[in-house]
Formats: structure tokens, sequence, C-alpha cells
């Protein structure tokens, strides 16, 4: 079984996909950690040394690299990841369990404003500009992320709900 996460950077995806892994006793892995592990360089230092595209082309390689392995997974992906090219239907082919999960724009605004220094897209963003920029981002984002067979709003549900709530509607 696969199970794929989707949503923006901030929404819990890693959270809610350890806590899944455990609970099924299926393998987790996080993209963006696995991306570092094989670069043996962290996400920042692949933005500032190759720049964006270098790191969609490899966040891409990786994507296919890690839906082809033959486990059981629950694979959290980076907030970019179902957005470029053809990658969301990539990961659409590869399994019936994606899910996106959603977080207002007031409440990423608030979570992100938080722990902007590791996340290369925002690290500059000045405070009182992210409502605008992540408001802006999403607005793009969302075609892709709704494309997962199942959105879920989470802005007031625990990651233990979340995590029921995906295990109702595995299939
Ligand atoms: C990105 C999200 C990050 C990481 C990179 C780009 C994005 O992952 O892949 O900084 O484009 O939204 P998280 O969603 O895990 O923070």
């Amino acid at each position: 079984m696969k199970i794929v996460l989707v949503g923006y950077m901030g929404s819990g995806k890693t959270t809610v996909g350890k806590l899944l892994a455990k609970k099924r006793n299926l393998t987790f892995i996080d993209l963006d950690n696995y991306i570092e592990d094989s670069e043996k360089k962290t996400i920042s230092e692949i933005f500032k040394e190759k720049g964006e595209i270098y790191f969609r082309k490899k966040e891409l390689y990786y994507l296919e690299e890690v839906l082809n392995i033959n486990k059981n997974i629950v694979l959290s992906t980076g907030g970019g990841t179902p957005c470029y090219g053809v990658n969301m239907n990539t990961i659409l082919s590869a399994t019936k369990n994606v899910f996106y999960i959603k977080v207002g724009i007031n409440e990423l605004v608030k979570r992100l404003s938080l722990e902007k220094e590791h996340r290369p897209l925002i690290k500059n963003i000045k405070d009182e500009e992210m409502p605008e920029f992540i408001g802006k981002h999403m607005f793009e984002r969302s075609f892709f992320y709704s494309k997962a067979h199942h959105t879920l709003t989470t802005d007031n549900t625990t990651p233990e709900e979340t995590v029921e709530t995906i295990k109702s509607l595995l299939v």
C-alpha cells in the first residue's frame, strides 16, 4: 500500500504521516529528507547553490524513485511537489490513496511566520507580506492539491483525528 500526503508548507504532512505510518505499521518517507540524504545537502543548500529549477528536477527524480520502492509506505511530499510538470499525475497513477492536508491561509501564516528560516521560498518574505504571498501561492497551488482523492480540512482537528479519518478512507 502507498499513501501520499500533499499540501502546503506547514500543513502538518510530516506529523500526520509519521503518526499514520506508526499506526498502520508502514514505512514513513519524507520526500525532503529523502532528497537531503540522497544529495547529502540540505534543501536550503540545494536552493542556494543550484537554484530552484535544479531542485525541482531532483524532486521529480526522487519522487519517481520513492514511488517505485517496493514497500508499503506513507510518503509526505514537499509543498511544491505536486505543483510542477506532470508530478501530480505521477502521484495519482501510483496509488488511490492521495490525501490533501488542507489548512486555511490565516493558520498557515501564523505557523509559517514562526518557522521561515529553513524554508527557502518564504525565508525572505517580510511578516507583513506573508498573508498576500501565501494567499497567492495557495491560489496557484490548490489547483494541483485538489486533484488528490480526498481533501481533509485540518484547521480544527488534531493530527490523531486526521489519521483516523485517513484510516477510514483507505482503499
Ligand atoms: C517547498 C516546500 C518544502 C521544500 C522546499 C520547497 C515548496 O517542503 O520541499 O522548501 O515549494 O512549497 P515542506 O512542505 O515539507 O516544507
